[in-house]
């Protein structure tokens, strides 16, 4: 059911030096800083060939990733992301196998302008995976 793998997601600290670290010393292809105010987050995107790592910074007094930060003050990984072709019809699966559909269930508009939901990570050897409509 899952396709590829789309992004994984690292809340980050200090959005400055992550990024100098990733372009510097990785020598990766780091995108200008977004901000997405309505998912709390401000964002940068690390193109890879086949994939794209997400480096978040939380903004604003509720953003989801904030406790996070609290319990991992260094930062660390947040989620990955698996493509899918079809969000509904993935859901119902992970559901009848059952797996935990975070927040009311209902897909929402994610990072990239697509349905996406998030599975609980209890339930999934203790990551938090989203999967996306490609
Ligand atoms: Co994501």
């Amino acid at each position: 059911m899952i396709g590829n793998l789309n992004h994984i997601a690292i809340v980050v600290a200090d959005l400055d030096k992550a990024i100098a670290v990733y372009r510097d010393a990785l020598g990766a292809k780091v995108s200008v800083p977004v901000d997405l105010p309505e998912h709390g987050v401000r964002v940068v995107f690390i193109e890879l060939i086949n994939a794209k790592i997400e480096l978040l910074l939380p903004i604003g007094m509720d953003s989801p990733i904030a406790k996070f930060l609290e319990h991992n003050p260094d930062g660390g990984m947040h989620h990955i992301c698996y493509e899918v072709e079809d969000l509904i019809d993935a859901k119902k699966k992970c559901i009848s196998q059952g797996l935990r559909v975070l927040g009311s269930g209902e897909p929402k508009i994610g990072a990239h302008g697509k349905p996406v939901i998030f599975l609980h990570p209890k339930d999934l050897c203790g990551t938090l995976i989203e999967l996306e409509q490609v």
